[in-house]
């Protein structure tokens, strides 16, 4: 058994230590906003927080988070959170759609420690967030805003 705190409630749960976090959030939890991409550490878009720094939950095992609270997008409910959401609709950001929790799990955490970032420092922060179908500029575009918010 395994008590994790997720978006603000407690779970235990009868899951292996070994498992990764994203499997226990979508597949036990239900919580679907936080997608699976490349299973290796590699394009963001399972990113969540871990006591609010962002980890690779593909391939972080839930043991890991024991006693910690895990924020998934959809618990990001406070006011960087909902600027960032803001902005992604303002701007217009997203194509498909699948790597956008993930960035903006990733954008929350730069805002949070930058508020006012430049350009070097977006691209810096998000470089480990891929997107395939190539939305950076809007992404860039979008924090600037919520920055200003
Ligand atoms: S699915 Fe986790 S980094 Fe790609
Ligand atoms: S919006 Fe399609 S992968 Fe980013």
């Amino acid at each position: 058994m395994i008590t994790l705190k997720v978006n603000g409630d407690n779970h235990t749960l009868d899951v292996p230590g070994e498992m990764p976090i994203l499997w226990v959030i979508r597949d036990v939890l239900g919580l679907t906003g936080t997608k699976f991409g490349c299973g290796a550490a590699q394009c963001g878009a399972c990113t969540v927080h871990l006591d609010g720094d962002g980890i690779r939950s593909c391939i972080t095992p839930v043991s890991r988070a024991a006693g910690k609270e895990i924020v998934t997008i959809e618990g990001l409910n406070n006011h960087v959170g909902d600027s960032l959401r803001s902005a992604w609709a303002e701007v217009d950001v997203p194509q498909c759609g699948y790597c956008q929790s993930g960035q903006i799990m990733a954008a929350s955490i730069l805002l949070t420690e930058n508020p006012a970032p430049n350009d070097q420092d977006i691209d810096r922060a998000m470089s480990g967030n891929i997107c395939r179908c190539g939305t950076y500029q809007r992404i860039r575009a979008a924090i600037h805003l919520a920055a200003k918010s």
